[in-house]
């Protein structure tokens, strides 16, 4: 079939039948709303019966710089045309270019590239483990500590730091020598990071638990502790890093940097990518044959991510966010609604605390042409794309109030 071919045979499958036909042939691991997306640009998407939504999920907070970007567009064409897939067993310039950006605006030396965020704190997590054996041999330093309501991924090592039993107890046994301390509580470091810790996973924002920044004191204890007892500290900034906030790194308000860092979603502006961050002194631990994957970092992945760093780490882009961001908190606020208890967050990573199932509020912003997703029960979190602009802002709050009334 050519090329040509498959978009006509795509063109002509209704609504029902895409949906029916997914249905049919998906293990059932998604429960998505009755229409089928087709097109965007900027904010906005449509779907295949020609209804334009504002999207302020951005693919949970991945597209940065909206749907159909012009320049990415470019930067993915012409490097598909030249590579596309070589694996890891040889050079290339576009992943060699990745790293020296990383590195260059990072704390990090040293750049290890997966396919996602889970992929990335796996990565980390065996890293820590390593340089744990390496460093101080015999002793056992297997523990790693998680926060209640952290959220690191999917894939057993990942899940087994992201305390909830609703991801967790279908899947046990899970990863041992994990211990879950509470989050932003200072007083509580001291029990849980101990001589036997070899790793402490933090988000600096927490996301998917409901939009809530570390405190510095707590970010700055942490620090502290870890070099007291040989842990490593680990910033999980996949949903929060590379401009979400406001800063290049979520974690830079802290004034403090960690041994390693993960990242994801926004990288490669829609296309997957992860990549753990590690100083000199990790990565001195770490062989050929310790980690791998076929496809992680390949050309046409980082080209793209290339061109996305340069865009979002620029200083009037982030001066973009922050702006932005301000204004659009100033309007959530304004919502005149008995149901909203709080909005919280940074840059233009929000969420709105509700008293109500935040389910239902997602739901309702469908038929008020708004895309929006929850953060746990009862927040919505709020993510656009980077690149949102007040005009927008102020039809998705319109649109928003609307959803709310009601529910
Ligand atoms: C903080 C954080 N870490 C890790 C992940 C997992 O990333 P992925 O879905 O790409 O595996 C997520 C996903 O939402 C996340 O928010």
């Amino acid at each position: 079939m050519t090329d040509q071919t498959a978009d006509h045979a795509a063109d002509t499958l209704t609504t029902a039948q895409i949906i029916a036909s997914e249905n049919a042939h998906f293990v059932r691991t998604y429960a998505r709303p009755p229409f089928v997306l087709s097109h965007g640009s900027g904010v906005t998407v449509w779907d295949t019966d020609g209804v334009d939504y504002l999207d302020f999920t951005a693919g949970i907070a991945v597209n940065a710089l909206g749907h159909a970007d012009p320049g990415l567009a470019a930067a993915l064409a012409a490097q598909a045309g030249k590579l596309v897939h070589t694996s890891n067993l040889y050079y290339t310039a576009p992943q060699t270019q990745l790293a020296e950006r990383l590195t260059a605006h990072s704390f990090a030396d040293r750049v290890f590239f997966t396919n996602s965020g889970t992929e990335a704190n796996e990565a980390a997590i065996k890293f820590a483990r390593k340089f744990a054996r390496e460093t101080f041999p015999g002793q056992h330093k297997t523990h790693i500590v998680c926060f209640e309501h952290a959220f690191h991924g999917r894939t057993i090592g990942s899940l087994s730091l992201t305390p909830k039993a609703k991801y967790q107890d279908a899947f046990r046994p899970l990863m041992p020598d994990v211990q879950v301390a509470p989050f932003n509580d200072v007083e509580a470091i001291g029990r849980f990071v101990t001589a036997q810790t070899c790793a402490v996973f933090l988000e600096p924002v927490q996301g998917e638990g409901g939009i809530h920044p570390a405190t510095p004191e707590f970010t700055r204890a942490l620090r502290a502790r870890c070099d007291e007892v040989g842990a490593l500290l680990v910033f999980d900034e996949v949903q929060c890093g590379l401009g979400r906030t406001g800063d290049l790194w979520a974690h830079t308000a802290s004034g403090i940097t960690p041994d390693m860092m993960t990242l994801a979603k926004p990288l490669a502006g829609g296309l997957p990518i992860g990549a753990a961050l590690v100083t000199e002194r990790v990565a001195a631990t770490i062989g050929p044959g310790d980690h791998g994957s076929t496809f992680a970092g390949g050309p046409l992945i980082t080209a793209a991510a290339c061109y996305v760093f340069d865009r979002a780490s620029a200083p009037e882009f982030l001066a973009h966010v922050n702006e932005i961001g301000a204004y659009l908190r100033e309007r959530l606020e304004e919502v005149n609604s008995p149901h909203v208890k709080e909005v919280r967050g940074r840059g233009l990573m929000m969420g709105v605390q509700l008293d109500i199932d935040a389910a239902d509020v997602v739901k309702k912003g469908y038929t008020h042409r708004i895309l929006t997703v929850n953060a746990g029960p009862d927040v919505i979190r709020v993510v656009p794309p980077l690149i949102v602009e007040r005009t927008e802002c102020d039809t998705f709050v319109e649109r928003f109030a609307a959803a709310l009334a009601e529910v």
